[in-house]
């Protein structure tokens, strides 16, 4: 199988320049070496195996990150339009996400002020602008605000103005929803304005989200993590599908605060070609891959983007929502097909090989076997990583 190259030019779509980045980005891309002058520095390194099996670290995680920090919910672009909104199962708790006819987007808590019941139960995106509770009919604008009350006359003493749904502290970041899942005051100190406006710049924030799937994993959510912080595992476990297209060269690598930005050169890659075609597709050059605090991931393929919500459900288990973002809808049947067979590649080698992975190593693992696992070179982005949570998971 081989990626997608033929993107037909009577799409609207337009390609993302090396003039479109931000000026950060672009610093980082020069200092990609030549493919042949690339070095790769050996490193030794270990973690124990209780990261990823310990409920002690998980509860702890939990505690000092998951329910400590705004944390990333969906992505602005599943709501195209004002509105809209969508339930989401975020971390063991059901929201609605919601745009505004204000174009606004708000996070609640999806359970009725009546008894609880949750208002919306499939994953559809809705545009009707009211929810109605299946239970007894109660209905809430978009807003949040209660709107209707079935036999409204049979409740004494009722004020329909304090029965609206119950928001969560939340704010969009380059295109990213977070939420503040206990309701406290949000603290967004992890998060990076820099990371924020790489994401805009790569047309997440305005994006179209082609498709998404949501994974159920019996892995922990630094295993299934890992393989978007190394290219180790790229033309191995990759072999059959895209791994000839890339090489062991290092990552160009900068971290603003707990969040990597990688960068790398495909194959054959040399520093003057992004000079020969200044209106040509940078990502055809390079590969963009972060990591956001604390478990979202995006990785830039040549006409579109994938980003990856992690949530911690268990030690072992962790809920994956992917979006596929194109920078608009298809246009042509051309275009459209495109887009399917890249979406169908992407979902067969996340899904198939990089999620599979983590299946099984979570299953060795949890025989407590190895003691420690040990990383190498290629790997060092995820001991950057780990040393940027472990920081935080130190703090009183
Ligand atoms: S639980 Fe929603 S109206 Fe009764
Ligand atoms: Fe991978």
């Amino acid at each position: 199988m081989n990626e997608v190259t033929d993107i037909p030019a009577t799409t609207t779509r337009k390609v993302t320049r090396l003039a479109d980045l931000t000026a950060s980005q672009q610093e980082s891309i020069r200092r990609i070496p030549a493919e042949k002058d690339a070095v790769n520095v050996p490193l030794a390194a270990t973690r124990p195996n209780s990261i990823f099996t310990g409920t002690e670290r998980f509860e702890a995680e939990q505690a000092k990150i998951f329910r400590r920090f705004p944390v990333p919910v969906t992505l602005s672009a599943l709501l195209e339009e004002p509105g809209s909104i969508v339930a989401i199962e975020a971390y063991g708790m059901p929201l609605l996400v919601s745009r505004t006819r204000d174009d606004e987007i708000k996070v609640f808590v999806n359970a009725c002020q009546h008894k609880g019941s949750k208002l919306i139960e499939d994953c559809a995106v809705h545009k009707q602008g009211r929810m109605t509770c299946p239970y007894h009919a109660w209905t809430y604008g978009i807003d949040g605000q209660l709107v209707g009350v079935a036999r409204s006359d049979m409740f004494a003493d009722f004020d329909k103005s304090k029965r609206g749904l119950r928001q969560l502290p939340s704010r969009v970041m380059g295109g990213i929803v977070y939420a503040q899942l206990d309701r406290s005051e949000p603290d967004y100190s992890q998060l990076s304005d820099q990371v924020a406006e790489d994401f805009t710049a790569l047309g997440i924030a305005d994006g179209h989200v082609y498709g998404r799937q949501t994974f159920e994993l019996k892995a922990n959510w630094k295993v299934v993590l890992e393989p978007f912080l190394e290219g180790y595992h790229v033309q191995r476990l990759h072999a059959a599908s895209i791994g000839n297209l890339f090489v062991d060269a290092p990552n160009i690598v900068d971290m603003f605060g707990p969040n990597i930005r990688q960068v790398s050169g495909r194959i054959g890659y040399e520093p003057a070609m992004l000079d020969e075609d200044p209106e040509g597709n940078v990502h055809k050059l390079v590969t963009h891959a972060y990591t956001a605090f604390p478990n979202l991931v995006i990785v830039t393929s040549q006409y579109y983007t994938s980003a990856m919500i992690l949530m911690p459900r268990d030690v072992d288990h962790t809920t994956v929502h992917y979006f596929m973002l194109t920078p608009g809808p298809a246009t042509t049947q051309k275009a459209e097909e495109v887009f399917k067979r890249s979406y169908e590649l992407i979902i067969s080698v996340f899904g198939g090989e990089d999620f599979r992975a983590a299946e099984i190593s979570q299953e060795g693992l949890s025989t407590g076997v190895p003691a420690e696992v040990v990383y190498c070179g290629l790997e060092a982005n995820i001991v950057h990583y780990y040393e940027a949570l472990e920081a935080l998971l130190a703090r009183a």
